[in-house]
């Protein structure tokens, strides 16, 4: 059959069928569709599928749409699969009909971006969102990034980041969920769910990254080595993943780093051994950003070839950025160095993706303006920034009850460099946010109190820099005042990518602003504004009310004014451990006992001369305006088999004087195993709001599944024994009883 002729009716079978893009397509069609269309492709088409470059646009009305000459050859030619950073309606449809009108197969470019906590409607920064301890807000959040990107171009968002961060001075902690492998799977399973929906016209494809343990970083230094025994890889770093997968996610980016010696790119355990034959996956493996190309500075290729043929050899499947592929594949082809079954298979894993969109369908269903500009920072997408920001807040001290503020002050004081920063609250990763759409704390706290309150403002000081000429002004700012709210914290640059911190202190004079504030004698609130846990401890011992607002995105201010007035009553947690001092890191409250436990009293154990045991904050507290007391430990028996699941009840009181909801957190220990096991793991959680004096009994429910972890052998096993169960309302804070897993 001539080539236009077999063009034609594959075109026909493409398109002619099946063309409800809202309904998802069977897998079986969809294989057969890509089959058709592989079977017409040049080995030059098909190494194009696998290259994405970025095309590093601007967005919005104002950026006239430029499509570089380079580029549109190479999309006439085949030689683009994706692009990352092109955005908008028009940009998109101008560079989508390129490929599907003067290429040779017409195959439709998928376009990503990294929609991390929003689009344009920047919502809070993912540690923030996980601070919340509610899958339901988080996959909300998700959902309307998805629905706002996606009317703008956008198929595919690089999120979640579901790497587990142990060490604050790693600056992607911002991106994460934090230290907890429980708690990062589950916010992983409700962004991949909110993110991909059914994968109709206004969700995209999620991408779980960075695969794997990038968070692992030696001495917190992003892209460093990461050397792990292969148990706590499967522990520790991967479960966040598998959910992730579980969950439907449709794509993996391979990370930066090497793990014992292999980088991530070019290593075959991670993406065959792992991911393709133990969990199934059928998605595609993208690169990072030149993560082949720089396995040559990992001392692990000798030059771009070489990389390209390990990588693709070890399962990858997309080249973002490197032109590895792009250059090598052919010649690695003809030198029987790389099959081309190979390069089939990545080819129809990312062409599947392309169809399970609707792009052989309809290419231009994500590029229309009229949506796009229907849908870009509308009201809900507003509201669900608002609603999102205030449950993501942590309410870290509040003696004597200062807070909620009393309504009527007739002058409060907000002070610090953070109290009118409109750049800051964006966070590290704001896609396409204009800092004009963020509420600072000021104007959010004027929109919000009534005409007889006065807000009055002074810096202090800068985030960094030595100079304390804005001292005096603060002082007697807060001397007219009845009530100081401090904004202190780092700028949104100082976590995210390569931006790593050696200390986690408050920057600059910060805390000199501080101490001299205190000095008035006045109530003072600190908010605190940050991408990583702080070690705070001359605040914590000196200020009356902490309240962690990390970088919570355009509707701040907002969110921050409901908090302190009683609107809302906090509820988040802290998703990790917040340090005394940058020498306790490591530390993590799922961590082993060791032969000797620390213990203050006892000279041999394990501990710092300097330091006491404990951290600032544990991994899980978090306060409210009212308190909850957790009581009666029951379990529906004192074992626990494969066949039969354990009850856990407890019950919970709201014993304060507000209405208010509680995350309730269960932990488990395993007494003896072949291998030692942390002295807690997270298991389970239940966020739940109790009216003032209610009192509601809690369920959880543990199986054998539960209890496993990764033997000697190196793979999943329970064990029969002892176990300890624990619940409360942090990690620190718990009741317990035993139970015993038989076998
Ligand atoms: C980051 C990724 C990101 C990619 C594309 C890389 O530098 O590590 O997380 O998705 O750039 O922007």
């Amino acid at each position: 059959m001539k080539t236009s002729l077999k063009l034609v009716l594959i075109f026909f079978f493409v398109s002619g069928t099946i063309v409800n893009h809202s309904q998802v397509i069977p897998e079986k069609i969809i294989s057969a569709r890509v089959d058709s269309v592989l079977s017409l492709m040049t080995l030059e088409e098909k190494i194009g599928q696998l290259n994405q470059f970025s095309y590093g646009s601007g967005w919005g009305p104002a950026v006239k749409v430029q499509i570089s000459s380079q580029y549109h050859e190479m999309i006439k030619e085949g030689k683009i699969g994706s692009f990352l950073n092109a955005t908008g309606a028009e940009l998109t449809y101008e560079l989508q009909k390129i490929a599907v009108s003067e290429s040779r197969l017409k195959i439709p470019i998928l376009f990503g971006y990294d929609v991390i906590h929003g689009f344009k409607t920047i919502f809070p920064v993912p540690l923030a969102e996980a601070s919340s301890f509610d899958p339901e807000i988080v996959e909300m959040s998700a959902r309307y990034q998805a629905l706002e990107s996606s009317s703008a171009g956008i198929h595919w968002t690089f999120a979640p980041m579901v790497d587990i961060a142990r060490d604050p001075r790693w600056g992607r902690i911002v991106e994460g969920s934090g230290e907890d492998s429980y708690l990062g799977s589950v916010m992983s399973s409700a962004r991949v769910r909110g993110f991909q929906g059914d994968l109709s016209n206004d969700n995209i494809i999620s991408c779980a990254k960075h695969f794997a343990a990038y968070g692992g970083a030696e001495g917190g230094r992003d892209y460093n080595s990461v050397d792990i025994s292969e148990r706590t890889l499967r522990d520790v770093y991967l479960p966040p993943f598998k959910s992730a997968l579980d969950a439907g996610a449709e794509t993996i980016m391979a990370s930066f780093n090497e793990i014992s010696g292999v980088p991530s790119s070019g290593n075959k355990f991670l993406l065959t051994d792992i991911l393709r034959n133990e969990w199934g996956f059928k998605g595609f493996v993208v690169s990072d950003w030149n993560s082949i190309g720089e396995m040559i500075n990992h001392n692990y290729s000798k030059d771009l070839k070489d990389a390209a043929m390990i990588s693709i050899n070890s399962g990858m499947d997309m080249d973002m950025e490197s032109r590895a592929f792009l250059n090598h594949l052919k010649e690695l082809v003809d030198e029987n160095k790389v099959y081309e079954e190979t390069i089939d298979e990545s080819v129809r894993r990312i062409l599947r993706i392309k169809f399970m969109l609707g792009l052989f369908d309809d290419p231009f269903k994500y590029c229309s303006k009229e949506r796009e500009q229907k849908i870009v920072m509308n009201d809900d997408i507003q509201k669900a920034a608002l609603d999102v920001a205030k449950r993501s807040i942590v309410l870290l001290k509040n003696d004597g009850s200062l807070l909620p503020l009393k309504k009527d002050f007739k002058k409060i004081a907000v002070i610090g460099p953070l109290a009118e920063s409109k750049e800051e609250p964006l966070g590290a990763w704001a896609g396409f946010g204009n800092p004009d759409d963020v509420v600072t704390v000021v104007e959010g706290l004027r929109k919000y109190v009534s005409g007889k309150t006065e807000i009055l403002y002074s810096k202090g000081c800068d985030i960094e820099g030595g100079s304390t000429d804005g001292f005096d002004d603060a002082i007697k700012t807060a001397n007219e005042s009845e009530v100081v709210i401090l904004c202190l914290g780092e700028s949104k640059d100082m976590s995210g990518e390569a931006r790593n911190r050696s200390s986690l202190e408050l920057p600059g004079v910060q805390q000199r602003l501080a101490e001299e504030i205190y000095k008035t004698g006045k109530p003072v609130v600190v908010i605190l504004m940050n991408g990583r846990p702080l070690s705070v401890e001359w605040i914590d011992q000196n200020i009356p009310a902490i309240v962690e607002a990390w970088f919570l995105g355009i509707k701040s201010g907002d969110a921050i004014a409901e908090v302190l007035f009683g609107d809302y009553n906090p509820s988040g947690k802290l998703p990790v451990t917040f340090p005394r001092s940058v020498g306790q890191i490591p530390i993590y409250y799922n961590h082993k006992n060791t032969g000797r436990p620390g213990n203050e009293n006892n000279h041999y154990t394990s501990k710092y001369l300097d330091l006491p045991l404990s951290s600032l904050y544990p991994f899980g507290y978090g306060l409210s305006y009212t308190r909850f007391k957790i009581s009666d430990l029951k379990l529906s028996s004192a074992e626990i088999s494969a066949n039969n699941n354990l009850i856990i009840k407890v019950k919970v009181e709201n014993t304060g004087n507000y209405d208010g909801e509680e995350v309730v957190q269960l932990y488990i220990q395993d007494l003896v195993a072949s291998v030692t096991r942390p002295v807690k793991e997270l298991k389970g959680f239940k966020k739940i709001f109790l009216k003032k004096g209610e009192e509601k009994e809690i369920n959880f429910t543990i199986s054998e599944e539960d209890l496993r972890f990764t033997g000697r052998e190196n793979k999943a096993i329970s064990e029969p024994g002892y176990f300890k169960v624990f619940v409360g309302n942090d990690s620190g804070n718990v009741i317990e009883s035993k139970f015993e897993l038989i076998k």
